[in-house]
């Protein structure tokens, strides 16, 4: 005869077991320490991810260069020896007091990851006609200033699995620090792809980081460097600007090849549609945001008629003034208010703030809210524009 077997034996087994292990527990729980557990900070796993990518570095302005004209690099050592590590493509957020203003500007690293091993990190800055910091930093940082900066930041980074194995770069005017750093990362092998970089400059004497470029170019067969002239006619270069013909004329006629650029927004305007005739896929086209265009607002049709700011922080209300051409990041800037900012075109969400009331504009190109955030009223203040009174939650 065959014996079922009983559905609740496992469950008494259990039971039973449970009740005979219960003293055993209650000693443990009697011996067990009455320190209080260790915070999360304390993690080990966090104090090597809280070394690696710091909130803030204070670094040391330890040698300035003067590169062209009104464009100067700036070696920066870590105050502490450490410098967080970044990809090449990344760049630095710095935060800088100007009079009552508190502004945040990124520049793009120009030394390779292996340098901020040793606690160094090089930027360039050019002086832009109507910029309020490019100059303040041209004219105030000395050798030995002290300067604060977030830890590296961007996307504007070669992703194997997105890209592909050659790059064709293309800089315009100061938008070559991150391809001079992709090429140093080439050259010391930490990145692995093929570069070639299509640099545009006026003339000869505008081309910034020429001998480091070449050098490079000439000791390593992973990288080549072509220099595209727009006002001069001098021999041994390309002439006019970089679009569809020069980039064919250079790309593998028979692999596929992505395209990286960054350079001002005039460059962007023109490139584009050239890049367009090309064909090539859209994960292989990657623009480097340098803020939101200045032409957002105009072509809104934005004024510069003033309006009212509520700034709600931690509770605290405060009212200050914007204006409808300026982004709602200006206003808080220049007033002095702190809100956490990185890349400054609506990209990294870091500014993401909450607008209680009040109409805003946000352009399309600019708008990489989630859907959630959207539909849930969060901005982000680098990229929006006050249509007139509003209120904001910040932090
Ligand atoms: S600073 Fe990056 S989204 Fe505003």
């Amino acid at each position: 005869m065959k014996i079922k077997a009983n559905p609740y034996s496992s469950g008494i087994k259990d039971f039973t077991n449970t009740l005979l292990s219960l003293p055993g527990r209650f000693g443990d729980v009697a011996k067990a320490s009455d320190k209080k557990p260790m915070s999360p900070t304390e993690f080990q796993v966090n104090k090597v991810a809280a070394a690696i990518h710091p909130k803030m570095q204070v670094l040391v302005v330890e040698k300035i260069e003067e590169l062209v004209d009104d464009f100067k690099c700036y070696t920066l050592k870590a105050e502490n020896g450490k410098a967080a590590y970044f990809r090449a493509g990344q760049y630095l957020a710095f935060q800088i007091k100007i009079g009552n203003s508190l502004c945040t500007r990124a520049y793009s690293i120009a030394s390779s990851p292996k340098d901020a091993v040793n606690g160094i990190y090089k930027i360039a800055v050019k002086r832009v006609a109507d910029g309020f910091v490019s100059g303040y930093i041209l004219d105030n940082w000395k050798e030995g200033a002290m300067v604060t900066a977030y830890a590296p930041e961007g996307t504007f980074v070669y992703e194997p699995l997105r890209d592909a194995k050659t790059v064709i770069g293309i800089a315009g005017g100061s938008g070559i620090t991150p391809f001079l750093s992709l090429a140093k990362a080439i050259d010391e092998r930490t990145e692995n792809l093929n570069l070639i970089l299509l640099y545009g400059a006026r003339t000869e004497k505008d081309l910034a980081f020429k001998d480091e470029l070449d050098r490079i170019a000439l000791s390593n067969g992973s990288f080549k460097v072509v220099y595209v002239l727009s006002e001069s006619k001098q021999k041994g270069y390309e002439h006019g600007f970089i679009g569809a013909d020069l980039i064919k004329k250079y790309a593998p006629a028979s692999a596929d090849y992505s395209v990286f650029a960054c350079g001002p927004e005039a460059m962007y305007n023109f490139l584009a549609k050239e890049v367009e005739t090309l064909g090539i896929r859209r994960k292989f086209i990657r623009f480097e945001m340098q803020g939101v265009s200045k032409m957002t607002a105009k072509n809104a049709g934005l004024t510069d008629e003033t309006c009212k700011v509520t700034v709600i922080d931690k509770g605290e209300k405060r009212e200050i003034e914007g204006r409808c051409n300026e982004t709602v990041l200006t206003a808080l800037e220049k007033a002095g208010i702190a809100v956490p900012v990185r890349c400054r075109s609506g990209e990294c969400g870091f500014c993401r703030s909450k607008l209680v009331c009040g109409e805003v504009y946000i352009d399309d190109a600019s708008d990489y809210r989630r859907l959630a955030d959207a539909q849930f009223n969060y901005i982000h203040p680098c990229c929006t524009f006050p249509k007139g009174d509003i209120t904001i939650k910040i932090n």
